[in-house]
């Protein structure tokens, strides 16, 4: 069936089924894998979201310990990777170029962990399945994949990090869980467990969000019967650009400009009268308070209150107060309010995430989502492939190049 219409941007166009995320962008209902996010967000560790997503349900304790060290076991990056990420480090090449480089590299050695452990539904995991047959081997590379996607992100990201800083790189920690392992890759130091709970709640928070831009385009070339990395690299390639990922690192400039003059309510209003947009407000699909804000906002008050500089968690929260009242006078029509990258500055920026780093630790968490969405798009693949309308000339006739 092919409609006249013209859907710019797939606006309310519904394009796949899912059993990952819901979103209500009226009541501001965010529900993952069946939990609200603010159970998952505060109670989860991020690899018992990742299983989540992976198997759609909970790991049993044992569950949980198998999945941990098969993640672990994944960590790992070498040399060739590692210089890859050097030369981009010392090309000044950005973090999410870099990311992109590296998760590519990676498949170039990724390290053998035992995929049979791990994998709950993994038909070589259960003694009295079948014997493996050449489906299974490859749905089970396919979820080694995924999982050496997910385990891998972290290393690369740290890794041309301290390069860039001139530093060398921490090789990840087994023992350590995902969010933990990332920080002391970053600083080098063994992280507070607030900042651990800090970042693994973000983690959590921005796992999966129905069919946003990066998650639609892994879906696509999943739909080719193209592999996982190549998934993965696409995604991070659209999630760098400025109209997806890219807001929290100048809402951060924002709040420490706010900050240091004391003055939200003139910031906001020179920011509006020279017709900027406010980084951190406004949302395609929520008309309300985005759910994830409120989230972060909990998570940054606890991280702050504990751990960091509860002063500048304050601006925070004067920030945002002064700025929905005057996006509310300015567009009266429109409900602009609060979306989740506002808090994201203030919670990573307090755990000790670089700046820079801030899209490239949304692909950190969100990879996760991108190799759900992927497993989920196989299961019951139809290639994607929409139509255009052609609105270019008709009826030309060739004429030779040196007539022309
Ligand atoms: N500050 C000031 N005005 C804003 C605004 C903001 N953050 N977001 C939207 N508006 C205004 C627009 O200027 C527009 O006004 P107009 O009708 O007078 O031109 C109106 O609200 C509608 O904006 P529109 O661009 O149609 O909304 P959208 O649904 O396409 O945009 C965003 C959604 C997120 C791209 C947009 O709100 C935005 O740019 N926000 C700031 C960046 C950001 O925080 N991004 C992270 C998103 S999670």
């Amino acid at each position: 069936m092919v409609s006249d219409e013209l859907d710019r941007g797939l606006e309310g166009a519904t394009v796949a089924e899912t059993r990952l995320s819901r979103i209500d962008g009226e009541t501001g209902d965010l529900v993952v894998a069946g939990f609200p996010v603010e159970a998952l967000a505060t109670e989860a560790t991020y690899e018992e979201s990742v299983f989540l997503l992976l198997y759609d349900r909970l790991p049993t304790a044992e569950e949980l310990a198998a999945f941990r060290s098969d993640l672990a076991a994944r960590r790992g990056i070498g040399d060739e990777v590692r210089a890859v990420l050097r030369r981009a480090a010392e090309a000044g090449e950005p973090p999410m170029d870099a990311l992109r480089m590296g998760a590519a590299a990676a498949t170039l050695d990724a390290p053998d962990a035992d995929d049979a452990t791990a994998d709950p539904d993994d038909a070589t995991a259960d003694p009295d399945a079948p014997a493996e047959g050449p489906v299974d081997d490859a749905a089970a590379a396919d979820h080694a994949a995924a999982r050496r996607a997910i385990a891998a992100f972290p290393t690369v990201v740290a890794t041309y990090w301290r390069y860039r800083r001139g530093e060398e790189p921490v090789a990840p920690r087994e023992d350590l869980g995902h969010a933990a392992n990332y920080l002391r890759m970053l600083t080098g130091d063994e992280p507070t467990d607030a900042a651990v709970r800090g970042l693994e709640t973000y983690l959590n928070t921005v796992i999966d969000h129905g069919l946003n831009a990066s998650t639609f385009a892994a879906r696509v070339v999943t739909s080719t019967e193209s592999d996982l990395v190549s998934a993965a690299t696409a995604a991070v390639g659209v999630l760098k650009g400025p109209l997806h990922g890219g807001a929290p690192g100048p809402v951060l400039d924002d709040l420490r400009e706010v900050h240091r003059s004391g003055d939200p309510e003139g910031f906001v209003r020179a920011k509006l009268d020279a017709g900027e947009r406010l980084m951190g407000f406004g949302h395609r699909v929520y008309r309300v308070r985005d759910p994830r804000a409120a989230v972060l906002e909990a998570a940054a008050e606890r991280f702050y209150g504990a751990d960091g500089d509860a002063d500048f968690f304050e601006t925070a929260r004067e920030y945002e107060s002064v700025a929905v009242d005057l996006l509310a006078e300015r567009k009266p029509d429109r409900r602009l309010d609060t979306n989740v990258e506002f808090y994201t500055a203030a919670l990573l920026h307090g755990v000790g995430v670089p700046r820079d780093l801030f899209t490239t630790t949304f692909a950190v968490s969100r990879v996760g989502g991108w190799m759900a969405h992927c497993q989920e798009q196989r299961e019951n693949n139809r290639l994607i492939r929409p139509t255009s309308r052609y609105v270019g000339a008709e009826g030309r006739t060739w004429t030779p190049v040196e007539e022309r």
